[in-house]
Formats: C-alpha cells, structure tokens, sequence
C-alpha cells in the first residue's frame, strides 16, 4: 500500500513523541511492504515563531493533500500565563479540526493489564475496565460566539449545538457500539442547558435506528462521579466538545497515565491522531516523555485510516510486549520498578521498535 501522511509534531514533547511515532510507522512499512511517504508540517508555537501564525496555510494544504495526519501537541507556557495574548498556539490545533472537519474524536480508553498498578484507582474496581469515548470536536462552547463587555468586567462563551452536529457523532457512536458491547451512554447536562436538551432529542431520535443498542442517558456530573466509582459500566460514550474534553482527561487516569492515551479525530477527509496528552513543557528536554500515546496513536492511523488491522494490532501488540518485558518510563514506573527499567523516550522507543 502506498501513502502519504504529514507529520506535524507541535510544541514541547510533542516534538520528542511524534519522532517514535514515525518509527513507528516507518518499521510497519518495511516489515508489511507498504510505502509511506512523509511530509512535515508547522502548527502552535512553533509555527506562531516562524510566521506569525499558529496554523500557516501551507501547513493546512499540506494536511489536506496527505492520506492522514501524525500530530503532537500543542500549546506552551508563556501564553497560559498571558490571558491578554491575541495570538495562541491553541487556535492553530482549533483551526486544524474546524477546516479539516474533524468532528469526532475518538479516545479508546485501554487498559493495559500491566499497568493496573500504576492507576490511583484501586486495581479490582478497574480490572477490565475498556471505554470508548465519542467527543464532538468541532461545536460547543470552543466554537461558539465569545466576547468582553466594553469595561472588560464581563465575558461570555456561547454553547451552541445544530441537530446535524449531534446527529453525525451520534451515528458514530451507535455505529461502534455496534461493534462492541451493543451499550451506548451519552453525556449531557440537559436538566439545565438548552443545547443539552436539543443533544438528547436527537440523540433519541439517531436510537429509533439502532434498537439493539441499549441506550442510557447520564448528566455530565454523574457520569465524572460513575467514571471513577464503577469505570466498567461504561463502554462506547458519546458527549459533546466541552465535556469530552474533561471527562477523557479524568478517564486517562483509569489507564494509568496520560502518557498512553491515544486519540483519532475523523470527519469527512483527512484524518488526525494525535496523543491526549499535550505539550509537557515542565519534561520538555529531557528526554523522559513517554512515547506510547504517540505510538498508539499511528496503530489508530494504520486501522482507522488505512484499515491496516493486522499492522496496527503489531504496533499494539509490541507496547504490550514492552510493558510486560517490565519496561516503564517514569510517568508509569511505581515503587516496584526498579531503576534500570525505568527508560527516557528514545530508549523506550527502540524497545518498541525491536518488538514488531
Ligand atoms: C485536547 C486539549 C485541547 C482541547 C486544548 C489544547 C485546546 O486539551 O485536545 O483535549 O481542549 O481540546
Ligand atoms: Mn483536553
């Protein structure tokens, strides 16, 4: 198979994960005879420093001309200390998904049996515990009309949903659940919010053509309090942009660490994976950050993109070999690993590389 990606490593870590990554794949390539071609491509602070701008054109053609999309991360200290800065890295990762039309974001929560450890939840509640998460990515309050009174005393954010929105993540949802357990839960905060109301409507609608899957409602903060109470009674959850966005970051912790999460964000064209996690400027440098979500990031692109099973089950499979070999790096070590499998992101990466 031949293919072209673009490889768009951001800011901080982003720039250490995305190179074992894009090993990652170029190992696939020659152990399966496949041909990938590579471009790279500029977004966030990196590329607010070299053109003024967090997402140049010239990247974005560059995205939409690939057959998918290796991203890092973006994002970088300075501006978060800065609230007045017009100009941020964020809107570059926030462009990138409103052009390419990245509406839904797909962020597995895998449990790797290895690591039930390295949770702050206690292992016999976790155990077998395997979610997928739908968040919209292109609506909500990150896309809706925003602005500051004239005294600068005031400021609103709009949260605003169409039925077309909720009703296409909505398809993508039922669809996966499908696949897997037939349960779908969609999150909401409909005992308040209007655009809530509107989400739940049409996602009982989107239901009447899905009637095998068993269908359950639950108001954003309930479903933080069930995520962490009785994780295993989720499997495919579908919410909206907003609410994605929290209640994955408090999902990655039944996986032990941000630094194993991986994501993939589809819509119509070009597809986007990207790690969870993001820019890390505080391990920024010295070399510890852990590559894996980036790594299962490209076996999401080999699958999701390229329906590459077999390459992308290797790729899975080689991080499981790694972490059972004992290997960690230091956001998953624990008291019991001992010092020398404890292993900086390029050395971790080779271990993953020898194993597929
Ligand atoms: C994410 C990130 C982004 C988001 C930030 C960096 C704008 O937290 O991808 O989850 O809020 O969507
Ligand atoms: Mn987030």
């Amino acid at each position: 198979m031949k293919k072209h990606i673009v490889i768009v490593p951001g800011d901080g870590i982003g720039q250490e994960v995305t190179v074992v990554g894009k090993k990652v794949l170029d190992k696939i390539a020659a152990k399966f005879g496949h041909e990938f071609t590579y471009d790279e491509a500029l977004i966030g602070h990196v590329a607010i420093e070299a053109t003024g701008n967090p997402l140049p054109d010239e990247s974005l053609e560059k995205m939409r001309n690939s057959d998918a999309v290796l991203f890092g991360a973006v994002g970088h200290p300075k501006y978060d200390n800065d609230p007045s800065a017009k100009v941020r890295p964020e809107q570059g990762l926030l462009k990138m998904r409103k052009e390419l039309g990245l509406y839904a974001n797909l962020r597995p929560i895998k449990l790797f049996d290895e690591l039930l450890s390295a949770s702050s939840i206690k292992p016999e509640i976790l155990k077998g515990a395997d979610i997928l998460f739908f968040r919209e990515l292109t609506g909500d309050v990150y896309f809706g009309e925003r602005a500051r009174s004239a005294d600068g005393n005031t400021a609103y954010d709009t949260m605003i949903y169409s039925k077309y929105e909720v009703e296409r993540i909505a398809r993508k949802a039922f669809d996966a659940a499908m696949t897997r357990g037939k349960k779908l839960m969609s999150v909401d905060k409909a005992n308040v919010l209007e655009s809530s109301r509107l989400w739940r409507e049409t996602i009982l609608e989107v239901a009447k053509d899905y009637p095998e899957v068993q269908l359950e409602h639950q108001f954003v903060d309930a479903a933080a309090m069930i995520l962490i109470k009785d994780p295993k009674r989720f499997d495919v959850v579908v919410t909206g942009n907003l609410f994605g966005d929290i209640l994955t970051d408090e999902a990655s912790q039944i996986a032990g660490s941000m630094g194993m999460l991986a994501s993939a964000s589809i819509g119509d064209g070009t597809g986007v994976y990207e790690p969870i996690h993001g820019s890390g400027h505080d391990i920024t440098g010295k070399g510890v950050a852990n590559p894996m979500a980036s790594v299962l990031s490209a076996a999401l692109l080999l699958d999701i993109s390229f329906g590459l099973k077999a390459e992308s089950e290797a790729v899975i499979n080689a991080v499981d070999q790694v972490l059972k070999a004992g290997f960690r790096t230091r956001d998953i070590a624990d008291a019991t690993t001992p010092a020398d499998k404890i292993l900086g992101t390029d050395a971790i990466g080779e271990e993953i590389l020898s194993r597929i």
